[in-house]
């Protein structure tokens, strides 16, 4: 199988605190991987650190390695810029910036040196048709992002992500500030999605998990418990825990 991210022998630490033990696990390309286990397991420390988002922490650290396409993304000569353009995140409130809907989207783009109009203006409908939200705003382009519904703002985060074309993007519990409705858009996207991208999302609702995802990682108390096919867990999980997990007995 064709993976794109492969981590060996993670562990995390904030100071003295233990938040991932010794991870290894191989995210497969072009599909949907959820992370889940109960609040507090480490998985937005797993999503973060596949980022390196959690490099500002003070006393945060790591040990072992995460390889991107074959580079290890902590190796000291890696461009940081470069490879976040690789490796798009969206977080669990929208994190739209003050400014236009059109100027959210060609945000990335321009950092990456793109000025031309009319290429920009190319990439924002792409990128807005992409994250199922271009009907919905392509007439008010200029209106202040943050006018937008929570669920809308959302997808403009996942615009606003794919806009740069990353091969990975990862979500940290995307929905689970959104209603039912916003929540159902963001997962028939993800599933959309997923044909171009590897997408690896964070959630604490396991219904979900079951709807959207291909793997799953069930992470418990820091360990990697269970890693493989969401059929196959679900129906035939190799440990205990996940059994325990998946009936609703640890939350
Ligand atoms: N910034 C931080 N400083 C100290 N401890 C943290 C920090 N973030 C998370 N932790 C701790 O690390 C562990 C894993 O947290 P986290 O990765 O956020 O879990 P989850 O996303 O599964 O709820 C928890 O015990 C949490 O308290
Ligand atoms: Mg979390």
């Amino acid at each position: 199988m064709d993976w794109i991210i492969e981590v060996n022998n993670l562990s995390a630490f904030y100071g003295e605190k233990i938040a991932l033990k010794n991870i290894n696990i191989k995210f497969p390309k072009k599909v949907i991987t959820a992370i889940i286990g109960p609040s507090g397991c480490g998985k937005s420390t797993l999503v973060r650190c596949l980022n390196r988002i959690n490099d500002e922490i003070p006393n945060f650290k790591v040990t072992g390695e995460i390889y991107f396409k074959g580079k290890n993304i902590y190796d000291p000569d890696i461009d940081i810029s470069e490879f976040r353009k690789n490796v798009g995140m969206v977080f669990q409130k929208p994190t739209v910036f003050p400014m236009s809907i059109y100027d959210n989207v060609a945000f990335g783009p321009r950092i990456h040196g793109i000025k031309d109009k009319r290429k920009l203006d190319l990439i924002v409908e792409k990128a807005l048709r992409d994250a199922a939200l271009w009907d919905e705003v392509k007439d008010e382009l200029k209106k202040t992002a943050t006018q937008l519904s929570g669920g809308q703002q959302q997808r403009l985060c996942i615009a606003r992500a794919i806009a740069v074309e990353p091969e990975v993007l990862l979500l940290d519990e995307p929905t689970s500030a959104l209603d039912p409705i916003a929540t159902k858009k963001i997962e028939f996207l993800l599933e959309e999605l997923s044909e171009k991208y590897t997408i690896i999302i964070v959630t604490h609702n396991l219904a979900q998990a079951i709807r959207i995802s291909d793997y799953m990682a069930f992470l418990y108390r820091g360990d990697l418990i269970e890693f493989g096919e969401t059929s196959k867990i679900v129906n035939q999980p190799e440990s205990e825990l996940t059994e325990a997990y998946l009936n609703g007995q640890i939350s």
